[in-house]
């Protein structure tokens, strides 16, 4: 039987669909396993169910051995996986697009909302015994209705966002390498550049991949650009925005706040700067975090490994 490193422990519904179909191993550490635990516990094995904590490169793949058919990871994203090394090595790479966009939409919307109408210092102000009265200048933020909202990746997430936006009357730009000009029309929405979307956006929400030319696409002079009543919100990665130039930003207010469910780097050490402003909202890379998304992502990742596994193509290869 054909057997399968499992990185971390994964919902039952993905794990049920492997039962009894292979050999696998489930690492139980309290942690994703680091890259050397990662190249034993993938030795002799057949397939890699992985998470985008893991780093897959061609170490680890060399590691797996000769025998290694699929790596199958339960994420959209793959920037984790060197791809042109698998490709090199003749093994098969899967992720999970689509069953998470509206989920993952969800937390951006909800980000935006919170940092916009500063929800987490209101309650830190309520726990803290502030609450006095009802304040004429208390806790003042921005409003979402009519504002701009700029959409950088238009692609699945982002036109979901776009639609969560057409709710609250905002006009959307995007910024995107394709025209999406159907897409566009249909949800009301105009592509410009991004040097036409920084000065204009009151909102501005990164939805492309990580990838070299994506790197650090927010830094000092993107930011410096944007309104200063401006909210940042990511969702994709954290190495879309310059951390340091961010970090400078919000303490000098040249923009009003930033809400991060990704971070550079990831997870953000205790202590970490970002972490001491009140003006940036950080949750712990939770975009897909539902109990039925997680179903679907673990079900989906096993699909993709029992298919490598039996040398058919992938339903969800990587492009
Ligand atoms: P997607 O459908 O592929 O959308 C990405 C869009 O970005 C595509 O329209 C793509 O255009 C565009 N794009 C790529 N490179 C670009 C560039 N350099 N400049 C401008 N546009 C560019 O992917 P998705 O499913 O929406 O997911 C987007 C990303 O979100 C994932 O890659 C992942 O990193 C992140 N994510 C995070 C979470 C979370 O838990 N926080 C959850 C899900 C996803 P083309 O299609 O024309 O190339
Ligand atoms: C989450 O970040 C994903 O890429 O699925």
């Amino acid at each position: 039987m054909a057997k399968v490193f499992i990185t971390r422990d994964i919902p039952q519904a993905g794990l049920e669909l492997l039962a009894g179909q292979c050999d696998y191993t489930v690492w139980r550490g309290d942690g994703p396993p680091s890259h050397r635990e990662l190249c034993a516990g993938v030795a002799g094995c057949h397939g890699i169910l992985s998470l985008l904590t893991d780093r897959l490169d061609g170490i680890v793949m060399d590691a797996a051995g000769a025998q290694l058919r699929v790596i199958s990871n339960m994420a959209v994203g793959y920037d984790n996986i060197d791809v042109a090394a698998a490709r090199a090595r003749g093994i098969a790479v899967g992720n999970t697009p689509g069953v998470l966009t509206e989920t993952t939409a969800d937390l951006a919307f909800a980000l935006m909302a919170g940092a916009a109408r500063r929800i987490v210092e209101g309650v830190d102000h309520v726990r803290a015994g502030k609450w006095l009265t009802w304040g004429p200048k208390v806790l003042l933020g921005h409003d979402l209705h009519g504002a701009t909202l700029g959409i950088v990746g238009f692609g699945r997430i982002g036109q979901a966002l776009a639609r969560r936006a057409a709710g609250f009357g905002m006009r959307v730009l995007f910024v995107d390498s394709g025209n999406k000009s159907e897409a566009a029309a249909q949800l009301g929405a105009k592509r410009v550049t991004l040097a036409e979307m920084l000065p204009v956006a009151d909102f501005m929400s990164l939805h492309v991949p990580s990838t070299p030319e994506t790197r650090y696409m927010i830094g000092s002079t993107q930011l410096a650009m944007m309104k200063p009543s401006a909210i940042l919100v990511n969702t994709a990665r954290g190495d879309l925005v310059d951390p340091a130039a961010l970090e400078d930003s919000l303490r000098r207010r040249l923009i009003a706040a930033a809400a991060l469910d990704v971070t550079e780097p990831e997870p953000l050490p205790v202590g970490h700067a970002l972490l001491a402003l009140p003006n940036c909202l950080v949750v712990p890379h939770i975009g897909s975090a539902s109990h039925a998304t997680r179903d679907l992502m673990a079900t989906m990742a096993a699909r993709n490994l029992l298919a490598g596994l039996a040398g058919v193509p992938l339903p969800n290869p990587v492009p």
